[in-house]
């Protein structure tokens, strides 16, 4: 949701800038721009609506040569995309230029006065009044640049992740950040980095710095790195050490990112249960888990929170943690909990998942749910994220870092943590017999295999999308445990492909989009040998008797559901339980090759973000 990069140091900023900005696209990808100091002192702003690469064609040969500059990739709130509002915005005299992630709430009140004082702004955005705001009080005191830019955030409100440069201070950056991520790299030429995550900083240096919220650091090429809070505290910056690695973020000879992750799979998942599982004791271990027991054994009720996909594998929990840890959950969309005045106990446990663990929402809900006094526990990808920073405990999925706009190995990664906390809940609690406990553990230690063998199967999958790839609906049906996953495999075909998708319980079919099916219906059952199986074929059966062009993803060795759909997708057979960590893998795959069918840009859909961090 925007993203932004600056760089100050001994070498050129364009070209630093110019590539951070392209591995931050996937944050939003409607305009982007850029601005540097040049060495003549003079501050260039370049912004073009549409994508990085309509950018640098804007810019041409004439590349800004300064050593200080700053770029933002848009995902738009305030103003539709054009080349007005897109950011870097300057201040009223051109002295300095801002580029801002997040929501300035009180914009409105704050453009008026900035109007009745006789400033004119030129965009419809909320952040361009930052630029004012900071530029003003330059003016009217005696403070410097970093005191300045305290003062006018203390005005603020909303959130914000944001970068200023000042002609009058050419070898510095000021950065500050409220609920929008923000991270620091301190390279060890003297240069400074700030990005909204990692990826622009990584081939640069591995040393960076979490700014934490209500902060704002000075990046001074002489003066150094300095970091006080708004209300002027001054704090000791924490430098940690980056563990993603260059390869992890590029796209290794795939032709998309979202299909390298989905090929990932065997290794993400792999990466997830590492040191987790031990097949020899017999046990899953999880310190997030058996550092507060107290609070698991005594929950009176999960309540598990998400966004999107994050949400779906927060469904696929809900089976699990009924099954093994027989507490009774609820599973809520960040989004809605927070404004329903919701029934939290502080014997409840909440489980926030999120990927980026930055969705704004999460976090907020987040918030909610530790007024008063619930224990949260995060499961969450990014290392170092705001989630993570904010729960009390928790666990990382170790999927590595998901560019692809449309998550895929972050789900199943989200999936294996989220068995293995019911799992091992179950199992303290003596839910589980020990004979299936044993089976259930080294049958999620073998699922990378397993996946390995869905993916065997992608030239059949790229055939069938063939016969799919025209359709202008399709219906999703499961039952149980595959019920979030006809959620998941409709929302990957929505977002990529911008076919019109539904997710449904496979009985509930009965109760409305039965109406729907005709023969042109692509409907897709998921349905492996599981408890509901019979019970799935009997709505096979349903669907067939009126048409309907039927793919189902079925256990190895299927008859029944075979015989009557026109296609099908073998899955290798395992528990129930752990069956939708290979179910929704050839759905994936489905959604993929029908979205490259039908041209769509498969990285970055129409519309969305990766991280969406306003609420
Ligand atoms: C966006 C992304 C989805 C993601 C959702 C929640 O909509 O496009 O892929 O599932 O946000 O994000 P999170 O980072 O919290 O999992």
């Amino acid at each position: 949701m925007c993203g932004i990069v600056a760089y100050v140091g001994p070498n050129p900023a364009f070209p630093i800038v110019i590539e951070g900005l392209k591995r931050l696209e996937y944050r939003g990808y409607d305009s982007a721009g850029i601005a540097t100091i040049e060495k003549d002192g003079a501050l260039t702003v370049s912004k073009k609506k549409g994508k990085v690469a309509d950018l640098t064609s804007h810019i041409g040969k004439l590349t800004p040569t300064g050593s200080i500059g700053m770029g933002h990739t848009r995902w738009a709130t305030h103003g539709p995309p054009n080349d007005i509002n897109a950011h870097p915005h300057k201040g009223a005299s051109d002295r300095l230029a801002i580029i801002h992630n997040g929501i300035i709430e009180n914009f409105a009140t704050i453009k008026e006065s900035l109007k009745c004082r006789g400033h004119n702004l030129a965009s419809e955005t909320d952040s361009e009044v930052l630029a004012h705001l900071i530029e003003e009080v330059l003016d009217t005191s005696s403070l410097g640049l970093f005191d300045a830019v305290r003062a006018a955030l203390s005005q603020v409100v909303g959130a914000y992740a944001l970068v200023v440069i000042d002609k009058k201070n050419p070898g510095r950056l000021i950065a500050a950040r409220k609920s929008s991520p923000l991270v620091i790299g301190i390279g060890e030429d003297g240069a400074y980095y700030v990005a909204s995550d990692a990826t622009p900083i990584i081939s640069h240096t591995k040393n960076v710095v979490y700014l934490e919220d209500e902060e704002v650091a000075s990046l001074d090429v002489e003066s150094g790195l300095r970091i006080r809070t708004i209300s002027n505290d001054i704090i000791t910056p924490e430098v940690h050490a980056l563990e993603i690695e260059l390869e992890s973020i590029e796209k290794g000879g795939y032709e998309h990112f979202m299909l390298k992750e989905i090929f990932e799979q065997p290794q993400s998942i792999r990466d997830s249960i590492r040191g987790r599982i031990n097949l020899q004791l017999g046990e899953i271990k999880m310190q997030g888990i058996d550092d507060h027991w107290e609070k698991w054994e005594n929950a009176s009720r999960i309540l598990i929170l998400g966004c999107g996909t994050s949400w779906h594998a927060g469904l696929v929990a809900e089976y699990l943690f009924e099954e093994f840890a027989r507490i009774p959950v609820e599973v809520e969309y960040a989004s809605e909990f927070r404004y329903r005045n919701p029934i939290i106990r502080p014997d409840d446990v909440v489980i926030a998942i999120s990927q980026s663990g930055e969705t704004a929402d999460t976090l907020a809900a987040i918030k909610t749910a530790k007024e008063v006094g619930a224990h949260v526990f995060g499961v969450c990808n990014v290392v170092g994220s705001s989630i993570p920073r904010e729960t009390d405990s928790g666990a990382y999925t170790h999927a590595g870092p998901e560019i692809g706009v449309a998550s895929t190995k972050a789900f199943t990664s989200q999936v294996a943590v989220l068995s293995m906390m019911a799992l091992h809940i179950g199992n303290k609690k003596g839910n589980i017999p020990r004979e299936r406990f044993t089976r259930l553990i080294a049958e999620l230690n073998n699922i990378p295999e397993l996946v390995e063998q869905v993916l065997d199967q992608a030239p059949r999958i790229d055939e069938i999308a063939k016969q799919f790839s025209k359709a202008e609906n399709a219906l999703y049906l499961g039952r149980g445990y595959q019920f979030p996953i006809a959620l998941e495999g409709a929302l990957k075909l929505k977002e990529i492909s911008y076919i019109h998708a539904e997710g449904y319980p496979a009985a509930e079919m009965k109760h409305g989009p039965i109406a729907l099916i005709d023969d042109d219906m692509p409907v897709i059952f998921i349905a492996p040998m599981d408890d509901v199986y019979e019970k799935v074929v009997s709505n096979v059966q349903e669907v067939k008797a009126r048409g309907g062009r039927l793919l189902g993803v079925v256990t190895e060795g299927d008859k029944d559901v075979a015989s009557l759909a026109d296609h099908i997708i073998e899955i290798p057979r395992c528990d129930d339980a752990l069956a939708p960590l290979l179910s929704v893998v050839p759905l994936q795959l489905l959604s993929y090759r029908m979205a490259v069918l039908r041209d769509c840009n498969v990285d970055q859909p129409r519309n969305l973000a990766k991280s969406v961090t306003v609420e």
